[in-house]
């Protein structure tokens, strides 16, 4: 369908790569990967043709339909939610509007000829439209809409309302509707929440046509892909597997690689020690000349160079004081949105708190409160002592200004800081040399994204409050961010769709549903956990007040309901035991086994047979990471088996 051949493209001198030649068939499923800044977005530009590129070809079917989904959000306007996504079937659209013409001039003719002319001309359309699917689309459009977290409600809303995460929804429910022969989506996940993430990788999955998918979320890749190009010092290597598979095949490339440029490099030496040894020696000389020239015919193997990472350390801030932000009967809301109706909160010094729910719960709202830059009703929120604020928001690149270099705008926010100093912390965020000088408007999303946290941390706040910081960054840097948060020793607030980051960061987990707030004192497993348990309601809490019923129902309907989640929680009981078993039966069978594979290869006799060799080695191996896996889960398991099992008498003594 498209054939990339030899391209070539750089940006004022800088190569970004050469001789990128990659040939996609009409059920391609192509993972994009690379580091930030490696030049993804570029590609997929150069695709559309809206790049030029320096050298080479590109090849494309006549008539085939593209469906790209940018990085960054496209402001619309001038229509409603739902009229913005059918505005994608264009062809469909157009039907209808000369149906409508049709109709309105029958309506106004007498003469029966012309108006059977018109009846059929009417007809045909009619039988387009049905082909094109016209009559399920807005069913389709709606169906797409949801799917992507809007309710009901959204449908007629005005896109000019819309926040930037919500309008990439739009857009990518526009393509999807379109269901073009190639989908272009520039990281489609980073706007979206866990259960639309879900949905959208359902969608992709039973998908018909093409589609090329960057990404940094390596589960995404995992489910949807079939082929991985991955752009790494200048060129683009492929891979024909998901991802679990490219991360496979090459370490065991790098690992033939690295053999090979060993024995290259012993080779060398010799030859040079040879040539050191009998240059001045004329007996030799013939041999010495030979030599010489081998060496420079030699072609050269070369390791790939290592990739750059951000490395930063959040600078010790101030030392706030014990209470750091309290909030007392918040009320807020957006027109006739109602988000909250009296919320009461207070977070203290090291909390690190994740804040989740589901769409449209309020999280960016309550965030965007606590940080201070958001308006509300009623109520009030007071900050504790010597606390300073840094907010991160989501999708915020319009806060950068396009004009700007990258050095003038953290000049913007420096106060007495040295050009050294800018410099330094700029380089920590991978600007190096000459790319200070770069414009705003021509970094990639994740460069963006790091001169904001660069900005961020030119004046160390203690109380921390981040809105997806890790969208947009590529893996090394995730996880240089992740261990920073770890580390810092202030206070945290912050939303993420990433629960690996959730899991490692967060001490508590407030969940955020119909515009109340719940605070579970732990990561996000032990959210989950306790989201799962069925323990008896807290008392008082979420127990209705018993007004109207009598006593004794009231009493005949709590045994009832005691006896049922006592039911359900033997049954979970049940089943965790049961895998627990498994488990445990697994980690024995697969123990014994590495045993066996260990005195195998202690055995000298083994060694003489090179192909036995070689497969007992890779199964050991293999069976190695299994009980180490293995061993982990069943850690976990057994100590939620015990958990749970401790917390069955409190639940049989409330009885
Ligand atoms: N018009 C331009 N002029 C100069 N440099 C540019 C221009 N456009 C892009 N670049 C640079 O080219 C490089 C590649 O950009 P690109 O947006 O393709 O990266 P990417 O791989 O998509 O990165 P990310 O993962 O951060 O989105 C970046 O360093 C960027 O700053
Ligand atoms: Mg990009």
């Amino acid at each position: 369908m498209i054939t990339l051949h030899n391209l070539q493209k750089q940006f004022s001198g800088k190569i970004l790569f050469k001789d990128v030649s990659l040939q996609i068939g009409v059920r391609d499923r192509i993972g994009l990967i690379g580091p930030n800044g490696s030049g993804k977005t570029t590609l997929i530009r150069i695709i559309l043709r809206e790049e030029p590129i320096d050298g080479g070809e590109i090849l494309i079917a006549k008539g085939v339909r593209f469906g790209y989904l940018p990085q960054e959000v496209i402001p619309l306007k001038g229509n409603t939610v739902l009229g913005e996504v059918l505005k994608g079937a264009e062809n469909i659209i157009s039907l209808e509007d000369k149906m409508k013409i049709l109709e309105e001039e029958f309506s106004s003719i007498q003469d029966p000829k012309e108006q059977e002319k018109l009846a059929k001309e009417y007809g045909r359309l009619q039988e387009r439209y049905a082909i094109l699917g016209g009559y399920g689309l807005e069913a389709e459009a709606k169906q797409i809409l949801k799917g992507l977290g809007f309710k009901e409600r959204d449908f007629s809303r005005r896109t000019e309302e819309l926040s930037g995460g919500w309008l990439m929804r739009v857009a990518l429910g526009k393509i999807l509707l379109q269901s073009p022969d190639l989908l272009l989506l520039d990281e489609p996940t980073n706007y979206l929440d866990l259960s639309s993430l879900i949905w959208l990788e359902e969608f992709l999955i039973h998908y018909p046509g093409a589609m090329i998918i960057i990404s940094h979320d390596r589960v995404f890749l995992n489910h949807l892909v079939n082929r991985i190009a991955e752009i790494e010092n200048e060129q683009l290597h492929l891979y024909s597997g998901n991802y679990d598979f490219y991360m496979k095949e090459k370490a065991s490339r790098r690992e033939i690689l690295e053999a090979t440029f060993k024995a290259q490099q012993r080779k060398i030496e010799q030859i040079e020690r040879f040539i050191e040894r009998f240059r001045a020696k004329n007996t030799k000389s013939r041999q010495v000349q030979s030599r010489i020239k081998m060496l420079q015919k030699m072609e050269r193997i070369e390791l790939p160079k290592e990739e750059k990472t951000i490395h930063f350390q959040f600078p010790s801030p101030k030392r706030s004081g014990h209470k750091v932000i309290e909030v007392k009967n918040l009320h807020k809301r957006y027109g006739d949105t109602v988000v909250y109706q009296g919320i009461d909160l207070i977070l203290y010094r090291g909390d690190k708190v994740a804040l989740v729910g589901p769409n449209g719960a309020g999280k960016s709202t309550l965030l965007k409160i606590l940080a201070g830059v958001l308006e509300f009703e009623e109520g009030e929120v007071i900050l504790g002592k010597e606390v300073t604020r840094a907010y991160f928001a989501q999708h915020q690149f319009d806060l950068l200004n396009p004009e700007n270099t990258v050095y003038e705008e953290l000049l913007g926010v420096a106060t007495d800081e040295s050009q050294t100093e800018l410099r330094t912390l700029l380089g920590t965020f991978l600007f190096r040399g000459e790319e200070i000088e770069k414009k705003v408007s021509v970094l990639s999303g994740g460069e963006k994204s790091r001169l904001i946290l660069a900005k961020m941390l030119l004046k160390p706040a203690n109380f921390l409050l981040l809105d997806e910081p890790t969208s947009h960054l590529d893996i090394p840097s995730r996880n240089v961010l992740e261990e920073a948060l770890k580390q810092f020793p202030g206070t945290l607030c912050f939303i993420t769709h990433d629960r690996h980051l959730i899991n490692e960061v967060a001490n508590k987990v407030m969940e955020i549903e119909n515009g109340r707030l719940h605070l579970y004192p732990g990561n996000y497993d032990y959210y989950l956990y306790k989201k799962q348990q069925v323990l008896a309601p807290e008392k008082g809490v979420s127990e209705p007040p018993p007004q109207k019923k009598g006593t004794k129902s009231l009493l005949k309907e709590q045994r009832r309901r005691r006896a049922q989640e006592m039911d359900q929680f033997r049954r979970q009981l049940s089943s965790l035991q049961k895998r627990f078993d498994e488990v445990e039966a697994s980690l024995e069978e697969a123990t014994r086994r590495l045993d066996h594979l260990n005195q195998r290869l202690s055995d000298p006799n083994l060694y003489l047979n090179q192909k036995e060799t070689y497969e007992t080695i890779e199964a050991q191996k293999q069976t190695k990471e299994q009980v180490r896996q293995l061993t982990q889960l069943w850690e976990f398991l057994a100590l939620e088996l015990e958990e749970m099992k401790l917390l069955r008498p409190s639940f049989t003594n409330e009885n």
